[in-house]
């Protein structure tokens, strides 16, 4: 990696906010096998506006739910706690789910429908074709953050120059043009902020699992194919779109056949766009709430 880029993406990491103590330990009690409803209710009731934030998203038009929900543990209960998580990184203030990519031209809605729809595909694979290897809340958290990478590399991407080259690997083309790509610039943001040993390793091999350690192997092929679902479907993030190659080695560890990925591109859609509704729901009242205190 030139030196220069190298020290440029160094200086980004340091500006970065850190990970709010709330949010990195939902992520630390969603990577313990043995961790209960209430661990994860205990913490987001530390936090007034996370909790704020579940619940108007589980009472949100499009779940439609009959009755409003009034605590955090029933909000908790019908999300799950791994959206929860979601939320909370969502909310934080790096922006690292959501971040405009303009170098990537995506802006802040396709970054974020990005994270989501692979989030929702991963946990979908996890529950389904994983063989009980990895559990549900570690590959939607493991989806939301695979690509923190990549708002470390944006500014630095001449994006123009990247439309006139369509027949290149896009993780190389990254390496090329800045020494290096958002998987490993993602490790290396990850690391800083102490992530689980999961997170950070699937955020490096997301593109190449084949090179994951062997007991997060499945883990990295599930995030591999649900972020090259996520952009099948529409749900990618600009330019490098469909740039990216499949491993079919996925076959060895995710036991889904033709069939079997037809019917959850499906019912992969049908869930994204009922969270993605709730959320966005949520987070543009937020919004509203926020420019109203300003005031
Ligand atoms: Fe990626
Ligand atoms: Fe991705």
């Amino acid at each position: 990696m030139s030196q220069d880029n190298y020290k440029k993406i160094e200086k980004q990491i340091d500006t970065i906010p850190p990970l709010s103590p709330v949010t990195s330990q939902l992520l630390a009690i969603i990577s313990e096998p043995n961790h209960s409803l209430q661990d994860v209710v205990t913490v987001v009731e530390t936090d007034a506006i996370l909790t704020s934030i579940v619940l108007k998203t589980v009472n949100s038009a499009a779940y439609g739910l009959k009755d409003t929900v009034e605590t955090a543990v029933d909000a908790i209960r019908f999300l799950g706690d791994s959206m929860v998580a979601g939320l909370a990184i969502k909310r934080e203030k790096s922006g690292i789910s959501d971040a405009p990519l303009t170098g990537y031209l995506a802006d802040a809605d396709a970054s974020w429908a990005h994270s989501l729809k692979t989030a929702i595909a991963a946990r979908y694979f996890a529950k389904r074709f994983s063989n009980g290897k990895v559990r549900e809340g570690v590959a939607y958290t493991a989806g939301i953050l695979h690509d923190i990478g990549k708002s470390l590399l944006s500014s630095l991407l001449p994006a123009e120059s990247f439309q006139s080259i369509n027949d290149s690997e896009f993780l190389e083309l990254e390496e090329q043009l800045l020494g290096i790509n958002h998987a490993e610039a993602g490790f290396m943001l990850a690391y800083k902020w102490s992530l689980p040993k999961a997170m950070c390793e699937v955020i490096r091999w997301h593109h190449e699992p084949s090179k994951a350690a062997e007991e997060f192997k499945t883990l990295a092929y599930i995030i591999h194919l649900a972020d090259i679902t996520a952009m099948m479907s529409g749900s990618g993030t600009g330019i490098d779109t469909m740039r990216h190659s499949i491993d079919s080695e996925y076959k060895k560890f995710i036991t889904v056949d033709e069939r079997g990925l037809e019917l959850a591109f499906f019912e992969i859609q049908l869930e994204y766009n009922q969270t993605f509704k709730a959320i966005q729901a949520c987070f543009d009242s937020s919004k509203s709430v926020k420019s109203e205190e300003v005031k």
